[in-house]
């Protein structure tokens, strides 16, 4: 589709306008119902080109011919119908990634040639921002705002990172004792099998695709069930970048057929997963029992968000919040136990429920949105029944506790005080807008609370303390601490978790190595003159 402006993909059916990269709109003072209500939703007018399979550089139908719908979780409603991949489509894009694998050219093209296709593609990709982002939006209810102004273009800076690997990936000379040379190579694995969830699908996408290919694998992806539509338009866009056919393959479909498939194929040599804990073990499982190929896994997390007495109150509010909320509260790392000190308590507690009343909720394509829909039924169903459960258990309700409006999946904001560790709320995964906040007395009672949970995934200290800071550093055992900071995510940073939270890192230089192998190279030296 030739490139168009947003105004144009958008037809506006209220009289609000969405300019490109808009600067965030009028406030509305507490929760907006508008768009979850009686407002005319707005229609993107993207007309949606593809949806089948992309294997060996060719949209296909699945081989079985079915298809499943995708939904806009607005309203319920469908937006497109995807061919449905399952064991015999995995079994042709993985054929596709082998040959494009073995036979060339990919790892056979020098790595500056394979960094540059990168770059073309990000600079494609940076051109598309708007219709990518309305895809993106539409599919998944995340704000526009967000996805144009913040997930698209991290997604191109993820793939120019990588393309500034490419050329850059080399092994070392050894100092073997004996008269050897010792060189390392540092090779790919393959093909690598890229399994991700709905809540980022690009910015996920781009976590493992580009640290894949610019290691020299060639790949075969399976997009998340809920989020099918924006994966294969912009790998339309990594072709015509000059991506040759077999090297990228995308197949959409559901976990228990195509991505079982995938995790268990004999000819995939690394798998790299996103997703829930539970899925997780399942795939680690599939893996060993195939061909014990490597798995990188990125899980749950029940993060910690530790607001000590000397901190900034105003400031740590609004963190929290953001820590929590923000993705509709549909992030691995939310910030979701927020543990404040008891001198702090009562003043965070009811300015976070004054922050929580002013969340701008509706229709994610409206200007100055914080919170759109949840993702889907399940989702929404299961954040309601936790809230439920939060008010049975004794927790007190703050703000929120219900659906927003009549249709689609929107939930308020939801607060809840007085949070016990052994509730529900405070154990589980949520993903949704839902802060649980509790008491602390001392420092140590913090670091022991938050490190009693079976994930580790990510951790936020709040303090002005160095001291506190260093401590609290050192003692959570996650895979990333913010301080008076959340949620940032540059590139070049390793993200990934300790405990149940996952296996292995992504991003920057760590996540490099999820897609190399090793190689030792020995050879004897004869007379050699400094020996
Ligand atoms: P899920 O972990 O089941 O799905 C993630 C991906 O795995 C999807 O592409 C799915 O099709 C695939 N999958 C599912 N079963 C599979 C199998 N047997 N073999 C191979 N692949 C399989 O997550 P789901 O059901 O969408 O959400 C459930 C919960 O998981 C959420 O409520 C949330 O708590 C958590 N979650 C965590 C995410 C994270 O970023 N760490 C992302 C999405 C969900
Ligand atoms: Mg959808």
């Amino acid at each position: 589709m030739a490139a168009r402006r947003l105004s144009s993909l958008i037809s506006l059916s209220s009289s609000s306008s969405l300019g490109r990269f808009s600067r965030w709109g009028r406030r509305i003072s507490s929760f907006s119902t508008s768009a979850a209500t009686d407002e005319p939703i707005i229609n993107p007018s993207i007309q949606i080109d593809h949806t089948q399979l992309l294997i060996n550089g060719q949209f296909v139908d699945a081989a079985s011919g079915k298809t499943f719908p995708t939904l806009d979780p607005r309203t319920g409603d469908v937006i497109a119908r995807v061919a449905e991949g399952d064991a015999e489509d995995i079994n042709r894009a993985v054929a596709a990634a082998r040959k494009a694998f073995d036979e060339g050219p990919w790892p056979k093209m020098t790595a500056y040639e394979r960094s540059r296709i990168m770059l073309r593609f990000a600079d494609l990709l940076e051109k598309h921002t708007e219709e990518v982002a309305t895809l993106e939006t539409w599919d998944n209810g995340k704000p526009f705002e967000q996805s144009a102004k913040i997930e698209i273009p991290m997604v191109v800076r993820m793939f120019r990172y990588y393309a500034g690997w490419a050329d850059k990936i080399h092994g070392l000379t050894v100092p073997a004792d004996g008269q050897h040379h010792v060189q390392t190579l540092h090779e790919p694995y393959g093909v690598a099998g890229l399994i991700i969830p709905w809540n980022f699908p690009l910015l996920l996408y781009s976590w493992k695709v580009a640290p894949a290919l610019a290691c020299g694998n060639t790949v075969v992806l399976k997009t998340a069930e809920q989020t099918p539509l924006s994966a294969l338009y912009v790998s339309k866009l990594f072709h015509e970048a000059g991506l040759p056919p077999g090297v990228l393959n995308v197949v959409s479909g559901f976990g228990p057929t195509a991505g079982a498939a995938l995790s268990s194929h004999m000819d995939v040599n690394k798998l790299s997963f996103t997703g829930s804990t539970a899925t997780g073990k399942v795939v680690l499982g599939l893996a060993a029992n195939s061909n014990l190929k490597p798995v990188t896994l990125e899980l749950g997390g029940k993060s910690p968000f530790i607001v000590c007495k000397d901190a900034d109150v105003d400031k740590a509010v609004d963190l929290a919040h953001s820590a929590l909320f923000f993705n509709q509260g549909q992030c691995c790392c939310a910030g979701s136990r927020t543990l404040v000190h008891e001198s702090l308590y009562d003043e965070f507690v009811e300015k976070a429920k004054v922050r929580a009343l002013k969340r701008v909720v509706g229709d994610p394509f409206k200007t100055g949105i914080e919170q759109g829909p949840q993702i889907d039924k399940e989702q929404f169903q299961k954040i309601l029944k936790y809230i439920r459960s939060g008010i049975e258990s004794g927790a007190t309700l703050e703000s929120g506790g219900e659906q927003l409006g009549s249709k689609g999946y929107y939930i308020q904001p939801t607060v809840f005080s007085n949070v016990q560790d052994d509730m529900l709320i405070a154990k589980e995964e949520i993903f949704g807008p839902v802060q649980s906040i509790s008491k602390f007395k001392d420092l140590n009672e913090a670091i022991q609370r938050a490190n009693a949970s079976s994930y580790g995934l990510a951790a936020g200290v709040f303090t002005q303390n160095l001291e506190t800071a260093n401590t609290l550093t050192r003692a959570l055992r996650v895979g990333t601490v913010w301080i008076n900071c959340y949620d940032i995510f540059d590139a070049a940073v390793p993200f990934g978790g300790f405990k149940t939270s996952g296996q292995g890192r992504e991003k920057g230089i760590y996540g490099l190595s999820s897609y190399l192998q090793t190689k030792a190279v020995v050879t004897p030296l004869k007379n050699p003159a400094w020996l």
